[in-house]
């Protein structure tokens, strides 16, 4: 299928989604919005694919929201229709996805960024939060993911200055990225952890990534809870017998997503 501001191939079992709006440094306007919540619903369904990298051009991943599109929305209209209420559809993808970021994810981009599984960062990258230069706030989780990331301190400077930006060293210093390569690099490394990922079970990394994303839902206990009752579920699973069977065997295990 053609998307107007994607790019969408395979590499073995990762699926590799390009933000594809160059001139507009990969502003997320609601047609691109609706594309990507088509493709990685579309991806999360697919039977060949185990994990998704998120990637966007070298100068931006995306430079926010679409600034001239909602330029004159107002707000009964933006309360009506619920507005970047589909933004959240992503989180609800039961695979995995990685974002590599190379150049610019300020705002919606950097919003977008977190709201991925794990992130991946070129050297040149910046994160940022500049909406109250525009006379608004961060609607898509800048306030609520950024500071449970970086902390209350960090968080309100960048989101209170809007100029206060994370390069991509400070960005994994704090634990917003997990890894930074040279910048020709990311979306390779991105998709060999996406194909790391995807050579294990299926069922199993969907609970895994489950359980993870409970830490920022629930309580310690609750959480706790949930977690090893998920773990003790595993040992329905076809997977964890093989797993640990080819474990005690001394051999590699052959995984069947059962
Ligand atoms: C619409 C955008 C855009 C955006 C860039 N462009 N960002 N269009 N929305 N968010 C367009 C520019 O208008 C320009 O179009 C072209 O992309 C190239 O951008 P330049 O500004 O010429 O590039 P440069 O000088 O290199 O500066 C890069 C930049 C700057 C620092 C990233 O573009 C910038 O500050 N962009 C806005 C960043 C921002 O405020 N993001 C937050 C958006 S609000 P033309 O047609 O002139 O060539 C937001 C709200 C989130 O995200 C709320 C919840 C999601």
């Amino acid at each position: 299928q053609e998307y107007k501001n994607l790019l969408v191939e395979t590499r073995d079992k990762v699926a590799l989604v390009t933000l594809n709006r160059p001139k507009a440094l990969n502003a997320l306007c609601s047609e691109l919005f609706d594309e990507l919540n088509q493709v990685i619903a579309e991806m999360d369904n697919s039977k060949a694919i185990g994990a998704i990298v998120l990637t966007g051009s070298p100068k931006a991943f995306a430079a926010g929201a679409d600034i001239k599109e909602m330029c004159n929305t107002n707000f009964v209209d933006n309360y009506k229709n619920n507005f970047l209420g589909h933004w959240t559809q992503i989180t609800e993808a039961r695979k995995p996805i990685i974002a590599a970021v190379n150049g610019f994810a300020l705002g919606g981009g950097c919003e977008l960024a977190m709201m991925c599984d794990i992130i991946y960062a070129g050297e040149k990258a910046v994160f940022g939060q500049p909406e109250v230069k525009l006379g608004t706030i961060p609607g898509a989780g800048g306030t609520q993911r950024l500071t449970r990331v970086v902390g209350k301190s960090k968080a309100m400077e960048m989101v209170l200055t809007g100029s206060w930006n994370l390069n991509a060293q400070d960005a994994e210093r704090v634990g917003l990225v997990s890894k930074v390569f040279p910048a020709d690099q990311v979306v390779d490394e991105a998709v060999k952890t996406g194909n790391k990922i995807a050579s294990l079970s299926q069922p199993i990394i969907q609970m895994a990534k489950e359980s993870v994303n409970q830490a920022y839902e629930l309580s310690l206990s609750s959480g706790l809870q949930y977690e090893r009752r998920l773990f003790q579920s595993t040992f329905a699973t076809h997977d964890q017998k093989e797993g640990m069977t080819a474990f005690a065997e001394k051999r590699s295990p052959k995984f069947e997503d059962k």
